[in-house]
Formats: C-alpha cells, sequence, structure tokens
C-alpha cells in the first residue's frame, strides 16, 4: 500500500479545511525536498509558505533528518517529570544562546498553541508568586492569533476561530489591531501611522485598573490573520505602557522566530525585548512537532524561588523537551548557524519587497504589506462571497506549481529561508497570472 496515494480520504477529519470540497477536489503534497513540494503525480509546487511558516531552512534537510534518526536509535523518549534526558538540556541550551540577552529560560512544548497557553499560565503564575494574585486579566488584540487551545483562542482575536467555542476565558480584553490606517497602504516594511493604537492599553488599565491585569500578548507581526506589519513606534510603545504598569509583554514568535524577518527572533528587528516570547514551527524545521517559550530570567526566578519546596510549575507536558524534537531542534539550530540563515533572508529581502509591491496594479489589489521574508497581498472581495476570490487564485497558483497561503481574501507568503531570485519570480510570475485570472 502506498501511504502517498490514499484511495480512502473519509476517515481523516482534516484541520481548519473545508473537507467536503478537498475529499472530492484532493490537491495532496506526497514528498518535499529544498524549495519545493511534489504531488504523487510527482508534479513539483513551489513552496512559497515554508510549508505553515515553518520549514524555514528547506525541506528535506539531510542533516536534521540523520539527526532524528540517530536519537530515535539512543534514547526513544524519556520522561521529563522529575527527571532529565542529556538533549533536552542542551537543545534548551542551545535556544538560550539565540534569545535576546536574558531570556536564557526555556519551557518545552510541542506546538504553538501549547506556547501560548504555556505562555498565559507563567505570566498568572508569575505574579500570584510575586504576591500579585490580583493580576488575573490577559489582553490579547483583534485579529491576532495564539493558537486554538483555550487560552490562545481566547486571548487571539480572530471571531471565525472562537464562534463555536462558547464563553472562552473569563477576563480576557483585546487591543484594537494595527490595520485599516489609509495612510499604511502599500507600505513597504513597518508603516508609518499607528503607534498611538498602543496606548488603548492606557484605556484598559484606566478601565480594569492595572493591579487587574497579568500579561499582553501579540505577535510582533500578525501573520495568520493576513500579514499586519507594526507600525514604527507601537511595539516600543507597548513595551513602555507594560513596563510602567508592571504588565508582562509576551511576543508570540511562533513564526516571526527562527530567521523570518531577518534576524533570531522578531524582537532583535523590531528593537523590543519582551519578558515572555512563544515560539515552535522553526524550532524544528517542522521535523518533529516541537514548541517553546523563553521567559526573562527574572520570571524564572520569581516563580522558581518564590515557590514552597517542591513542583514550582504545576505545568507541563508528557513530550516537553521529547528527544527526537531536541535532536532536531538542535540539528535546525546548527543550520540557522552555520549557513546564517537570518542573514540571508536579510540578504534577499530588498529583492522579495520589491517582486511584492511589483503586483501593485494588478486587478483587485487593494493593499501589499510585506516585513522580513513575509508579505501580504489584499484583494477586493467578491460581492457576497469573501474569501472566493483568494481561495481561487491558491487553487490557480497550486495547479500551476506554486504553494501559497490565503487567509480570508489575503494571500500570505512565507517561503524557506532559502528562497533565490528565480524561486521569487517564479513566486510572483504565477500569483500574477492568477490574480489576472480571477480579475472577473
Ligand atoms: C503566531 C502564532 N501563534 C500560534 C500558532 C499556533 O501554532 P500551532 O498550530 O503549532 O499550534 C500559530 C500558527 O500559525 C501562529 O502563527
Amino acid at each position: 500500500m502506498s501511504v502517498s496515494r490514499p484511495n480512502n480520504l473519509d476517515a481523516y477529519w482534516m484541520p481548519f479545511s473545508d473537507n467536503r470540497y478537498f475529499k472530492a477536489h484532493p490537491r495532496m503534497l506526497a514528498r518535499a525536498e529544498g524549495m519545493s513540494y511534489y504531488t504523487p503525480e510527482g508534479k513539483e509546487v513551489l513552496d512559497g509558505t515554508a510549508g505553515l511558516w515553518c520549514c524555514n531552512a528547506g525541506h528535506g534537510r539531510v542533516e536534521i533528518k540523520e539527526a532524528i534518526q540517530k536519537q530515535a536509535a539512543i534514547l526513544d523518549y524519556a520522561p521529563t517529570f522529575q527527571l532529565g534526558h542529556p538533549i533536552a538540556f542542551e537543545a534548551a541550551a542551545r535556544i538560550a544562546e539565540m534569545t535576546p540577552e536574558g531570556m536564557d529560560r526555556i519551557f518545552f512544548t510541542n506546538s504553538g498553541s501549547e506556547s501560548a497557553d504555556t505562555a498565559l499560565k507563567i505570566a498568572l503564575a508569575y505574579h500570584k508568586a510575586r504576591g500579585e494574585s490580583s493580576r488575573v486579566r490577559l489582553i490579547g488584540r483583534e485579529r491576532g492569533y495564539h493558537g486554538v487551545g483555550f487560552g490562545g483562542m481566547s486571548v487571539g482575536g480572530i471571531g471565525g476561530n472562537r464562534k463555536q467555542f462558547g464563553a472562552l476565558l473569563p477576563y480576557v480584553d483585546h487591543l484594537p489591531h494595527t490595520h485599516g490606517l489609509a495612510a499604511n497602504l502599500f507600505a513597504k516594511g513597518q508603516p508609518a501611522e499607528g503607534a498611538h493604537l498602543a496606548d488603548a492599553l492606557e484605556a484598559l488599565v484606566a478601565l480594569h485598573g492595572a493591579e487587574t491585569i497579568a500579561a499582553v500578548m501579540v505577535e510582533p507581526v500578525a501573520g495568520s490573520t493576513g500579514v499586519l506589519v507594526p507600525p514604527v513606534g507601537y511595539l516600543e510603545r507597548l513595551r513602555e505602557l507594560c513596563t510602567r504598569h508592571g504588565i508582562l509583554l509576551i511576543f508570540d514568535e511562533v513564526i516571526t522566530g527562527f530567521g523570518r524577518l531577518g534576524t533570531p527572533f522578531g524582537a532583535e528587528r523590531l528593537g523590543v525585548t519582551p519578558d515572555i516570547m512563544t515560539m515552535a514551527k522553526g524550532l524544528t524545521n517542522a521535523a518533529v512537532p516541537m514548541g517553546a517559550v523563553a521567559v526573562q530570567n527574572a520570571v524564572y526566578d520569581a516563580v522558581v524561588d518564590g515557590a514552597a519546596a517542591g513542583i514550582e510549575l504545576f505545568h507541563g507536558y508528557t513530550y516537553s523537551g521529547h528527544p527526537l524534537a531536541a535532536a532536531a531542534a538542535i540539528a535546525t539550530l546548527d543550520l540557522h548557524r552555520a549557513e546564517d540563515l537570518p542573514g540571508r533572508a536579510r540578504a534577499i529581502e530588498p529583492y522579495w519587497q520589491e517582486a511584492a509591491h511589483s503586483l501593485r496594479s494588478l486587478p483587485n489589489v487593494i493593499d501589499i504589506r510585506d516585513c522580513g521574508l513575509i508579505a501580504g497581498i489584499e484583494l477586493a472581495p467578491r460581492a457576497g462571497k469573501p474569501g472566493a476570490r483568494a481561495t481561487e487564485v491558491f487553487r490557480r497558483c497550486f495547479d500551476d506549481g506554486v504553494l501559497i497561503r490565503v487567509t480570508g481574501d489575503i494571500i500570505a507568503l512565507s517561503p524557506p529561508l532559502i528562497v533565490e531570485r528565480p524561486h521569487v519570480d517564479r513566486l510572483f510570475g504565477v500569483l500574477g497570472e492568477a490574480i489576472r485570472a480571477e480579475a472577473a
């Protein structure tokens, strides 16, 4: 039986998918190498999205594969509750070398969603350990995406992801998103207007009292909601207000980490250091699921030193620090260093930016945004059919051998960081044709 050509599509309930459409019109990816996927029929599909923002070092990296194979033969699994295994400690130390200075304590999870919920729980535990138990309120941002756990979903601000699931977490509030200012249309890199939108945090402080607010969580560049780049000065302002009011600032770096913005994390690129940082995806190049949360040493010290003898944080996953994932992470971080993947992203960013903005005059293109190796191309929706135009563009691109991602009527692009100019040309060439073809 060939696993790449299933003939029964019934059993698998696909995530975030139109199962009925897919099962009637399956589009499969069977294999991957370098910058490309291959369908079961052997057709090449250029990867314009690094899988789901995660295969930053490109596909099929032998170094990562061999590290996983080797580790599987040494230690398949070992518990990390009250026991340890060496490679998890090594992976944590390696991540800590890459995180901003002073953020040297690493908690392992298995996904971005688990990282988001872990970060929120650490923030609550931090305040409690410091005797500020009244700080229970969590602040997110409209259009934020922090995965699908109840914490991340509640603090996240995407209506479509919340409406099926009841009351969600209490004591959650949201800042306004930073999108839609006319002056920022077709901005290259960080848009100029909108730093003042961070001041909405002052209004929430006035409304609820700083002593009730535990944390603010935002993506440095919001990805899943359609590439929203922070206005110049916005994150700085948020940082300042959080510090002033004793609120922890959490950056969800699940897509902005590991070179996506041309620096190890978005924090460096954007010049703002949070108190807590989530990560996943690019951490292992997605070869084995793994997430992590990095915290300022003072956050760790407060929780750990502030606890009575015994377990300090009642949180963790069976697979936290899984040996195979740890091996994949170390091999991935080796590649980042050996090949200077953030540097490669920086070097090609101007070419990428120009290519993205070259679509400006195409029919129905109403905005283009970019930061690092991310681009968002927003299309005017078809009357009464939101998302339909971009979905057709997605299908057309796939059939023409290019993988893009769409969210609503926004096309989001985030190629592996090994992308080269001919890939960029092909990606935007095929995408431009598809946008033209869906002009009606
Ligand atoms: C910023 C952000 N946070 C969290 C997540 C959730 O990650 P996962 O799907 O691994 O749970 C994502 C996924 O795209 C993300 O972009």
